[in-house]
This record gives structure tokens, sequence and C-alpha cells, in this order.
């Protein structure tokens, strides 16, 4: 598949399935507490994408069997809710959903702090943010996708930690991954020239301690492998000829 501009109506959709996802981000970011399970979290995160109309887009996708993905602490992305797993004050806890409205998806991520945490978790959770923040500044028509990538590591690297390179961000549209492949760490390659109308998931996922990640035998989590905490931090954006507009968050 190659790389698609969207055109204004798909661009509406795609507004509005980034405002409904921010919503349920925020939603689910007050409901979080010491106590709760990770499947609280993914049956609260389905009542509210199915409230709003939207289908929730991880859901049996590629056998996934949750709506929300929840990745506690050293997990990096795709932890599967469980009923067993209860979340602690000092945990970080990674929660990356994705919606369907009218045929178009947004896909997006946010790591909260549960209660008080280290100051290494906060600085974590912290950057992992601005290293998205630092990407996008080079979101521009006429940028080369790498611009972006560059950015990220480098912003990453200044604190020390390590960038997640096996899992990168995507295209996205009217099916959840697109071309081009986003990755958080630059190429050789320059990749792709931006042009207005590309809509793409900038995602990164950062470790405190080395790059390495590992899959667990659920074949869906992934973890660090040094045991370090991890961060992940995405939103659904659109090119523009300037500034770009992050659709998935209000
Ligand atoms: N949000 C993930 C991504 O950006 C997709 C989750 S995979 C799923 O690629 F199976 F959990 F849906
Ligand atoms: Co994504």
């Amino acid at each position: 598949m190659s790389v698609t501009i969207k055109s204004e109506r798909e661009i509406a959709l795609m507004r509005e399935a980034g405002r409904i996802l921010s919503e349920v981000h925020t939603a689910l970011g007050e409901a979080l507490e010491p106590g709760m399970t990770t499947l609280d979290i993914d049956r609260l995160g389905e009542k509210l994408i199915r409230g709003y109309g939207c289908i929730p887009s991880f859901k049996n996708y590629n056998g996934y069997p949750a709506s929300i993905c929840v990745s506690v602490n050293d997990e990096v992305v795709h932890g599967i809710p469980n009923k067993h797993h209860v979340i602690r004050e000092g945990d970080i806890v990674s929660l990356d959903a994705g919606v369907i409205y009218q045929g178009y998806h947004s896909d997006a991520a946010r790591t909260h702090a549960i209660g008080r945490v280290s100051p290494e978790a906060e600085q974590l959770i912290r950057v992992t943010r601005e290293c998205f923040f630092e990407g996008i500044r080079y979101a521009k028509a006429g940028n080369y996708l790498n611009d972006i990538s560059s950015a990220i590591q480098a912003y990453a690297e200044k604190f020390g930690y390590g960038v997640v390179c096996d899992l990168v961000g995507h295209g996205i549209g009217s099916h959840m991954h697109e071309d081009p492949e986003v990755p958080n760490f630059a190429r050789r390659r320059k990749g792709i020239r931006l042009a207005a109308g590309m809509t793409l998931a900038v995602e990164p996922m950062i470790n405190i301690g080395r790059p390495d990640v590992v899959w667990m035998d659920d074949d869906w989590t992934v973890k660090t492998d040094d045991g370090s905490l991890s961060a992940h931090y995405e939103n659904t954006i659109l090119i523009t000829d300037g500034e770009p507009e992050i659709l998935s968050l209000r």
C-alpha cells in the first residue's frame, strides 16, 4: 500500500475520531486508581468507545483480545488486560486505544502515574511526551519523515534513555496501519517527503534503560529486556503546510 493523501471529507471524519479518542483518554486517565485491575480499565474503555458510537479498533485485531492495551511498568506496549492484574500506587500505566468512527481510525496512547511515583518514572513519562512534541516540530509538508524520527531519538537520548526500535508508528486512515512506517529513530534513508493531507500515528516508546525489548509467551505483551520502566505517548496527526494538526488531543 502506498501513502495516501486524505480528502477534506476523510479529514473531517478523522478529526471526529480523534476528538472522541481524546475524550476517551481523558476519562480513562481520570478513572485510574490503585486497586483497579487492568481488565477494569479495558471494560471502561470499551464502554466509553462504544458510547460514542465508535468501534474499538484493537478488539480482535490479529486476535488481540481487548479494546485497550494496558502496559504496566516494564511492559512497553500491547499488554493484555487481565482480571488478576491489580494496579498499585507507584506504577506507571500506558494506555493505548484506537477507535473507528464512520470507517476512519484514530490511534493514541498516554502513560499515567498511579498516585505518587519515583522522580525517575515521572521524568520518563514527561520526556516521552516531550519526544512526541519534539518530533512533530518537523511534521510539515516538504520535510522528510526521517526529520521527525531523528528529532525524537535525539531528544530521548539526551536523557540517556533507550529508544525502542523494534516497533514503529505508522500511517493511519481507513485502516489502523497504513504506510509509511514512522520510526522513532533515525535511519540512513531520509524516508518519504511529507505532504499536506497525510495522517500519521507518531508514537515514541521510550525505556529508562536499554532499547532492547522481548515478547512474552502471550505473543503480544512487549517488555523491556533489562526490566527498566517504559513509557508510550502517541497521537494521530494531520500534516499541513504549516503546523501539524494533532487530531487526538483536545
Ligand atoms: N496501537 C497499536 C499501534 O499503534 C496497535 C495495537 S495492536 C492491537 O500499532 F492489537 F492491540 F490492536
Ligand atoms: Co499506533
